[in-house]
């Protein structure tokens, strides 16, 4: 099993290129079932996950080919086309790989009238029960059973018809499949209380792109009026703001300064504002964003919540950059259950952590000391990793499947920056 090792200590300077958005890929590549037209997707990250997403649409009989990226494009460019819905299962053995599986359900059930998917199950941070896909679904006339491990939901007559559903916890994935699945039901669906991330505005406008009428994007309230069929195109996948947060927390953990070349900081302003409070220099400009070190961290007090809110999916390195602020932080994560598994490790590390269920107090240190250590999660692994950029000595963060499911290039990032990191085989 390979490891990241790093030497840490030494002060992050110079620019890291963003890559495109994990979690936006993951709900425009199902956007390829919606069609038979080609769907041509450019900036997609080399990621794990994606090539996991990837093979679960070649089994339902999408084709996928990767091709140069042209003049002006970055990261990877994708063409799929689903010219017909080969098979309407996604099985087990694909879906417990990745829970986001679960988002070609919609698409799956509109373009075909029926869809069988394996239940997702827990994972490491918590139930993640799916009760709000499919209420969604059924909102727009889905027949729903669960047997043996899985779902099926089959719409009367071949196809669903709209219906309005009043969500009643904001559920990101579950918005995405209720979307995919009104854009080609029979009349208006309405959406209240529907996530509003940076992610669900970049999955409406490929939608829209792609033929489909929404009204109401960026916001809680959406309105979508069926349409016959929907047509290919071609899509930009939006920068990723979760990268692009965790390593301006590695400038501030360093005490240096990175430029964020390609992010899109008005998509990110809670985590800004946490790095601005946290005593950090940022500053906007028209290719990104520039994070530097400015004087000591200070302490912080942050609750995790659904956009605008801070994400949950930063809420483990901002923790590790809060262990050496001077004075006490206050984290509360209020979306899921059991999101403190990098606790223990950062502890292992010297961290100074009090977790009261939800609620954890990080008493800031001095400094941090490099430890062997591993993680349950992807972001829990890119917080140790920042812990072990700060840390005195050697750190070895092993699991670095989690990683690779998320950060892309990410030693050659840090790297180019002036860390001391690099990949180790076991052999
Ligand atoms: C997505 C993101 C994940 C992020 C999360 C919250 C992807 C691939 N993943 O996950 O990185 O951490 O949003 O921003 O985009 N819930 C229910 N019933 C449901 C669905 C959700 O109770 O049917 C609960 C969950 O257990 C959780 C909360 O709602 O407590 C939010 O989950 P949700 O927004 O659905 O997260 P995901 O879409 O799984």
């Amino acid at each position: 099993m390979d490891s990241i090792h790093i030497v840490g200590g030494k002060r992050l300077e110079g620019a890291i290129p963003i890559s495109g958005a994990k979690n936006a890929a993951l709900t425009l590549l199902p956007c390829a079932l919606l069609t038979d037209g080609p769907l041509t997707l450019t900036n997609l990250p080399r990621l794990a996950d994606v090539d996991t997403f990837s093979h679960l649409l070649n089994g339902l009989g999408v084709s996928t080919k990767i091709e140069g990226v042209r003049k002006g494009e970055v990261g990877r460019r994708m063409t799929l086309q689903a010219a017909e819905i080969a098979s309407t299962v996604a099985p087990y053995d694909m879906v417990r790989k990745m829970r986001a599986s679960i988002v070609v359900l919609g698409p799956m059930l509109a373009r075909a009238g029926e869809a069988t998917v394996s239940l997702p199950g827990g994972c490491a941070i918590g139930d993640r029960p799916i009760d709000l896909h499919l209420r969604a679904l059924e909102a727009m006339g889905a027949e729903i059973e669960l047997a043996a491990g899985y779902v099926k939901a089959v719409a009367p007559k071949g196809r669903l018809s709209g219906g309005d559903y009043s969500f009643p916890m904001v559920s990101v994935g579950a918005t995405e499949n209720a979307l995919m699945a009104a854009v080609l039901a029979t009349g208006r669906t309405q959406l209240f209380n529907a996530a509003r991330e940076p992610e669900i505005v970049d999955l409406c406008n490929l939608l829209v792109a792609m033929g489909g009428r929404i009204e109401g994007i960026g916001s809680s309230h959406l309105i979508i009026d069926g349409v016959e069929g929907l047509n290919g195109c071609t899509y930009e996948v939006m920068p990723d703001r979760i990268e692009a947060g965790s390593y301006a927390c590695a400038a501030g953990i360093t005490g240096g300064s990175i430029d964020l070349i390609g992010a899109r900081p008005h998509d990110m302003l809670a985590i800004t504002n946490a790095l601005a409070a946290a005593g950090l220099m940022v500053e906007f400009h028209d290719r990104g964003m520039k994070v530097s070190a400015d004087g000591p961290l200070k302490p912080l007090a942050i609750s995790t919540a659904p956009y605008p809110g801070f994400p949950t999916d930063m809420q483990a390195q901002v923790m590790a950059m809060l262990c050496v602020a001077q004075g006490e932080s206050f984290l509360e994560e209020t979306i899921f259950e059991n999101r403190y598994m990098h606790v223990p490790e950062l502890r292992r590390m010297g961290a100074t952590i009090d977790v009261r269920g939800r609620s954890a107090i990080v008493h800031g240190v001095g400094g941090l000391t490099g430890a062997n250590v591993m993680a349950t999660d992807l972001r829990a692994s890119m917080s140790l990793v920042l812990a072990g950029l700060a840390a005195e000595g050697e750190t070895e963060v092993l699991r670095v499947y989690h990683l690779d499911r998320g950060y892309e290039r990410l030693e050659e990032k840090l790297s180019a920056v002036g860390a001391t990191i690099e990949r180790r085989s076991a052999g």
